[in-house]
């Protein structure tokens, strides 16, 4: 029972510029995120906005510039064995189980590896036993059969079974997944998103879960953060995030998403004043990229300016 808290993280990339010192992309800017046992959080936002970047430094693959992230307000430290203990903890589902699953090796060879380098199996018995629990767990069946095959001989949504038993063999307590299903088939997504909600409940994991999917977010999560341009623009309950979105670029997603009960949308800046992380521009309300890196100011640089602003929206909404 393990809360991930990540606080204040940032990612500066390093990318060509144009004069003679590399310029710098601020990929995340400031994004805190908590997610607590049993409880799902989505992350949701364009492309590019960040997400990704978020979840690699989540699972320790990409280092952040600054922040903290700590399990029950532990801070891990950094060596290879830290390190080692912390992945066993913080476990990642990828976006394409093909590319994440080693083509060249079984699926026994690629469940086993993790319960043997995390010490979960200390004999072959146990090995044999903990191998087939796993398969159990992710309704892979007949077990001994699959896991004498290699991915390409698995379908989709197969491949996507193993990747999470594979996440879950170290016995982790913090899963994060990262678009889980959206190289799927279609009629396969909704199964295993519920895959994993099971899992969460039967485990008490904490799941953060990555999509650009508003409706399979809110059905899924307890808690929406929307990010644009690597900064969090808007969080709350998920009915409250899709039902009443209070940031421009949230209500642009909603009217954008194909779920019909998703919309429509009204302007509460009541709930506004709740959510200091709401950004709004107080020039041009339509968006556009000019205005996000131009216009666009945080509540708390200019408390007027924004209830101007949510006030003209709100009469734009009634004539
Ligand atoms: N290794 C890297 N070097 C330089 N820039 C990077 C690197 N990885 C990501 N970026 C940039 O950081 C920003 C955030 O990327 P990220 O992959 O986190 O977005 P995302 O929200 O996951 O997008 P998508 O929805 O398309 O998966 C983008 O502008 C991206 O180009
Ligand atoms: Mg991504």
């Amino acid at each position: 029972m393990t809360t991930l808290e990540a606080l204040h993280l940032r990612k500066d990339y390093r990318v060509r510029g144009s004069g003679w010192r590399a310029a710098r992309l601020q990929a995340v800017d400031d994004v805190s995120i908590i997610v607590r046992p049993g409880e799902t959080v989505a992350l949701v936002g364009e492309s590019g906005s960040g997400k990704s970047t978020i979840a690699k430094m989540l699972v320790r693959l990409v280092d952040a510039t600054s922040g903290t992230v700590t399990l029950d307000g532990e801070t891990i430290g950094q060596g290879r064995r830290a390190t080692k203990r912390y992945r066993s903890r913080v476990q990642m589902v990828f976006q394409d189980p093909f590319s994440s699953l080693n083509p060249a090796l079984t699926i026994r060879h690629q469940l086993t590896r993790p319960l043997r380098i995390h010490g979960i199996v200390h004999s072959a018995a146990e090995e044999e036993r903990e191998l087939l629990r796993l398969m159990e767990s992710v309704n892979l069946s007949p077990a001994k059969t699959i896991l004498a095959k290699y991915p390409h001989e698995l379908s989709g949504g197969q491949r996507q079974r193993v990747a999470i038993a594979r996440a879950l063999a170290p016995r982790p307590e913090v899963l994060i997944a990262d678009e889980p299903v959206s190289m799927l088939d279609v009629s396969i997504r909704l199964e295993i998103l519920q895959l994993l909600n099971d899992l969460k409940l039967e485990r008490n994991l904490a799941v953060l879960y990555i999509t650009h999917d508003l409706a399979t977010a809110r059905h899924f999560s307890s808690q929406i953060v929307v990010m644009r341009s690597g900064r969090v623009v808007e969080r709350g309950p998920s009915d409250a995030v899709i039902l009443n979105p209070v940031h421009p670029y949230t209500q642009f997603l909603v009217r954008a998403a194909p779920d019909p009960k998703s919309a429509p949308w009204i302007v509460d800046p009541n709930r506004h004043l709740g959510h200091p992380e709401v950004v709004v521009s107080t020039e041009n309300l339509e968006l556009t990229e000019e205005n996000t890196s131009v216009h666009w100011v945080r509540s708390w640089d200019d408390d007027a300016a924004v209830n101007t602003m949510l006030a003209s929206l709100a009469s734009a909404q009634t004539s």
